[in-house]
């Protein structure tokens, strides 16, 4: 990690400083930036601790902070001048300044806009006060950082309540970076609802019959270790894989692969990413896959969108597995 006050542009009075003049701020207030955002409680359960994605590649360009709202915070995130990805939190520890509005990047640094602090982006910590020395700088003067990856053409970055380091890794899906495969398609969108309630849907065999039309696919083979679960049908040909809450890599031999993330926006909004690709020479292209797939969950977002969630529901035996799934859950909760 280099440090900050070693790089040139660094010392104020270097570069120009100074936010842009726009008196039309003040008489339209449509003309603000304003990207802080509220929400409100629905679930009882807080946001699992897991990787996901934040930003795809190409959304995040080297040299300009990006304003995100995600995990129910503010954060702001950058590439370095090596182009790694870095997540933090986007209020300044000094007077509060949002960091992607006006932040300038040095080196692995994050400048703030208002009075110059530069945030490491690894650790959080100021690395230097322009006006007062780097030799000085308050052992408090940090903020919230987040490990982060770019992976499978995303950013992903790792949330955790408590601060706890990553207990899994995001998976490498080699068939997004395939020539023998087809660039890959992303479909987003948001949902109200949460990881868990979504992921409760491949644990609830009666509703394909009621809300999809079509019969539950008989699981060959289910796996379950730690955080990870395998599901294996159709002799094999449909293979469904999780990593934690929120991360699932579904196969389907000879039509696609597909990756899927659902980042909590808050405890009640999810911001999902599924991003397909097909082999060359398959039996569809990646758009086909994605609408049907989208086909499949537009009959389920008006359902969870709605819906309460019931801690003690009643069900019959065929339903336990939506406890089972219950169960392992809880262990992405601090
Ligand atoms: S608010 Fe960021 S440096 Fe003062
Ligand atoms: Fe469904």
């Amino acid at each position: 990690m280099e440090q900050v006050n070693a790089l040139p542009g660094s010392a104020l009075g270097r570069g120009t400083w100074g936010m842009p003049r726009r008196p039309e701020l003040a008489t339209d207030p449509t003309t603000r930036t304003m990207v802080r955002r509220a929400h409100a409680k629905r679930f009882p359960f807080p946001i699992p601790n897991g990787w996901f994605i934040v930003a795809t590649a190409a959304e995040l360009p080297p040299g300009a902070p990006l304003a995100l709202h995600v995990f129910g915070r503010d954060l702001v995130v950058f590439r370095g001048d090596d182009d790694s990805p870095h997540v933090l939190d986007a209020y300044c520890a000094h007077l509060g300044a949002h960091l992607a509005v006006g932040g300038r990047i040095e080196g692995d640094c994050l400048r703030c806009p208002f009075h110059g602090w530069a945030y490491d982006g690894t650790t959080g910590r100021v690395q230097d006060i322009p006006y007062y020395g780097t030799e000085r700088v308050p052992t408090q003067a940090k903020v919230g950082a987040y490990p982060t990856v770019e992976r499978n053409g995303m950013v992903w970055a790792w949330y955790h309540a408590e601060g706890g380091e990553p207990f899994y890794e995001v998976p490498d899906v080699p068939e997004l970076a395939d020539p023998e495969w087809t660039e890959p398609v992303v479909r987003a969108f948001e949902i109200a609802t949460s990881c868990q309630e979504m992921a409760e849907n491949n644990h609830d065999p009666v509703h394909f019959r009621y809300v999809h039309g079509t019969d539950a696919i008989p699981e060959d083979e289910m796996l379950v270790d730690g955080v990870y679960k395998r599901a294996v049908s159709m002799g094999g040909n449909f293979v469904r894989e999780t990593f934690g809450l929120g991360l699932g890599v579904i196969r389907t031999k000879g039509w696609s692969t597909f990756l899927s993330s659902t980042t909590p926006i808050d405890e009640e909004h999810v911001l999902v990413r599924w991003i397909f690709t097909t082999p060359n020479d398959g039996k569809a292209t990646p758009e086909e896959v994605a609408d049907l797939f989208l086909s499949g969950v537009s009959q389920d977002i008006p359902i969870w969108e709605n819906k309460i969630y019931v801690e003690r529901p009643v069900l019959v035996k065929e339903e336990r597995t939506i406890l089972d799934h219950r169960e392992w859950a809880k262990q992405f909760y601090s």
